[in-house]
């Protein structure tokens, strides 16, 4: 399993800590956020790890910012791309099973460490149900990115 991993300013202790996490379970991380508290801009790390999930070089992807919905929104305009931002883990898993949801997005000032980690568990522990109704939804979906 490979994850790439993306955050702003807002985000970096985060994702951190979640990096460690996946690491840990023996996930393969591309880290393509910054590393510092310095002001940066969440469009530009959102659309990295939207990018290296759309283009296969990642399985998952996982973005990071003050409150998850800046960078979501970057990583979710890139084609191909189903982002959730979760801020507990029954939204996650099931955003899983029934959207296939490809990112993971949250607040690094609206949850705790532990609730982020408990949410990326959720999330990846979940399988998409591939039920013919949710696949056509996701197409759909793909119908209205053009
Ligand atoms: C940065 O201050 C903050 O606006 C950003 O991290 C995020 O919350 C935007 O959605």
């Amino acid at each position: 399993m490979r994850i790439a991993i993306g955050n702003d300013h807002a985000g970096v202790e985060m994702k951190n800590i979640v990096k460690a996490h996946l690491e840990e379970k023996g996930i393969e991380v591309t880290d393509f956020g910054c590393s510092t508290s310095q002001s940066c801009d969440y469009p530009v790390y959102g659309e990295k790890v939207g990018k290296a999930v759309a283009l296969g070089e990642a399985d998952l992807g996982i973005v990071i910012c003050g409150t998850g919905v800046g960078i979501s929104m970057a990583a979710g305009k890139v084609k191909g791309v189903r982002v959730c931002v979760c801020s507990e883990p029954c939204t996650a898993r099931l955003s899983k099973m029934h959207n296939n949801s490809n990112v993971l997005a949250f607040g690094a000032r609206i949850i705790g460490a532990e609730m982020a980690l408990m949410i990326t568990d959720a999330w990846l522990d979940a399988e998409y149900e591939g039920s013919e109704r949710h696949e056509r939804r996701i197409r759909m979906l793909m119908e209205l990115e053009g």
